[in-house]
């Protein structure tokens, strides 16, 4: 068992209490991982050794660590005004937020409700569809399409709309009702080793006009994707699929939902994957790099059609009847704008798009070593996609993983998927460091 006394001045915590996300439980508590601080690029373990961070965190951390502009500004908010109550009350900050991040949207989405993560973000986001086509006086539209590996976040229209099989299995028999799924849109065998949008696909986005058919566009609601799949492995849109499923939806009447909460905040090189890449859907979520991950935040943003719509009944009469304690949290609404200055002030989703060429040519670089079956990028992301072992999927990915991290670089693992989005501020040196690493657990695993 690692001292973690030693480093952090800590008394050695049981590992036994905390059952943790996302994680193999037993294994993890075997051979534990344990970070004790961060900054800049880097992360420290417990032992004081330096782990370059490959993943951002867990693509929350845009600004890289230790930022202290963000930490100023946490402690004077919470000296200042800890939490506000956040129903029939508020507080300055999470109006100015509102307003700055309008001023960031896609075009028109300038209606902004705070939620605290990703998966609170997506369910509100359904729920605004909802209450925006019964406002309509359409409220037959109550259908969701989602996408097959799509990843909403663990509420229960969350996993109803993702299409990740091992998060809905267990709780298949609760799911919503009326959910369809398009086809995901990986293609190794066309589109391998594509770099930015594969060629082959397109035709992946006339699924939605079959469904439509089969339903009846009277009874759905709203089309939620990812524009680009992020935690099942970096999956992109075929070149056009976006654009085709934003025709379709507006071609009937169903609001399109963007999950933006990996690509946001410059992940793809501007402040949304909306504007990169020209299509501008309804509604959009976020959390993550809002605040660069320093306090739980998420917000949806909201095209004013949608938010108008739904402004109905009396006036002094609650319109929406949804929200969460924390919404707008004055100490994250703090962070988020130190965050925001940050990314204006070192412009740092320019600084993906001057960089996306050579982490590009640096990632596929390692096209040629074993086992290695596809290699997909995009902005400041990659995946490298490996070939599944005797063993079962997943164990040569976490073997990888497992090696990189005891070489001092994070990187993400899912299933047999590397994936790496570093912080904007990275520098070549680390990249060529990550991939250097990644290399050498590739080779070294086998
Ligand atoms: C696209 C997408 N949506 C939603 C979520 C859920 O976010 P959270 O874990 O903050 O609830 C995630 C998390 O990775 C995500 O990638």
């Amino acid at each position: 068992m690692i001292d973690i006394s030693a480093s952090t001045g800590h008394d050695t915590p049981s590992l036994e209490h905390y059952w943790m996300p996302f994680t193999a439980n037993r294994q993890f508590k075997a051979s534990p991982r344990l970070l004790a601080g961060a900054e800049g690029m880097f992360y420290k373990d417990v032992d004081g050794k330096p782990v370059l961070d490959s993943t951002a965190g867990l693509w929350c951390c845009n600004a890289g660590h230790g930022r202290q502009k963000i930490s100023e500004a946490v402690s004077r908010q919470i000296r200042e005004l800890d939490y506000a109550p956040s129903f029939q009350m508020g507080h300055p900050l999470a109006f100015e937020l509102a307003s700055r991040l309008a001023e960031i949207a896609p075009a028109g989405l300038n209606r902004i409700f705070f939620t605290n993560s990703g998966s609170e973000s997506v369910d509100t986001a359904l729920k605004m569809a909802l209450a925006y086509h019964r406002a309509n006086g359409q409220p037959t539209r109550t259908r969701f399409i989602g996408r097959e590996l799509g990843y909403h976040g663990v509420g229960f229209g969350g996993i109803s709309v993702g299409g990740i099989g091992n998060n809905r299995r267990t709780f298949s028999q609760q799911l919503l009702q009326g959910v369809d799924h398009l086809p995901h849109t990986l293609d190794i065998a066309k589109n391998a080793f594509s770099r930015g949008f594969p060629a082959h696909g397109l035709e992946k986005a006339e699924v939605l006009e079959q469904l439509i058919t089969l339903h009846g566009p009277e009874n759905i609601a709203a089309v939620i994707v990812e524009p680009m799949s992020g935690s099942a492995g970096v999956i992109l849109p075929p070149a056009g699929y976006l654009k085709r499923l934003r025709d379709i939806t507006q071609k009937y009447g169903i609001l399109l939902i963007f999950d933006e909460v990996i690509t946001g905040f410059g992940r793809v090189g501007d402040a949304f994957a909306s504007q990169r890449w020209g299509v501008t859907p309804d509604l959009m979520t976020t959390a993550k790099a809002l605040n660069n991950g320093a306090i739980p935040m998420g917000a949806v943003f909201v095209s004013q059609d949608v938010h108008d719509a739904c402004m109905t009944g009396p006036e002094e009469l609650i319109e929406f009847f949804h929200g969460y304690t924390y919404s707008g949290h004055p100490v994250a609404a703090a962070a988020a704008l130190a965050t925001l200055d940050i990314y204006k002030e070192e412009q740092l989703f320019e600084r993906t798009k001057e960089l996306e060429g050579y982490w590009e040519d640096a990632v596929h670089s390692l096209r040629d070593l074993p086992n290695v079956i596809d290699i997909r990028n995009i902005g400041l992301v990659a995946g490298v996609q490996l070939a599944p072992n005797a063993e079962g999927p997943g164990r040569r990915g976490y073997k990888v993983f497992e090696h990189c991290f005891k070489n001092g670089t994070l990187v993400r693992v899912t299933g047999d998927i590397i994936a790496m989005s570093p912080p904007l501020i990275v520098e070549k040196q680390h990249i060529d460091q990550m991939i250097n690493t990644l290399a050498d657990a590739i080779k070294a695993i086998g």
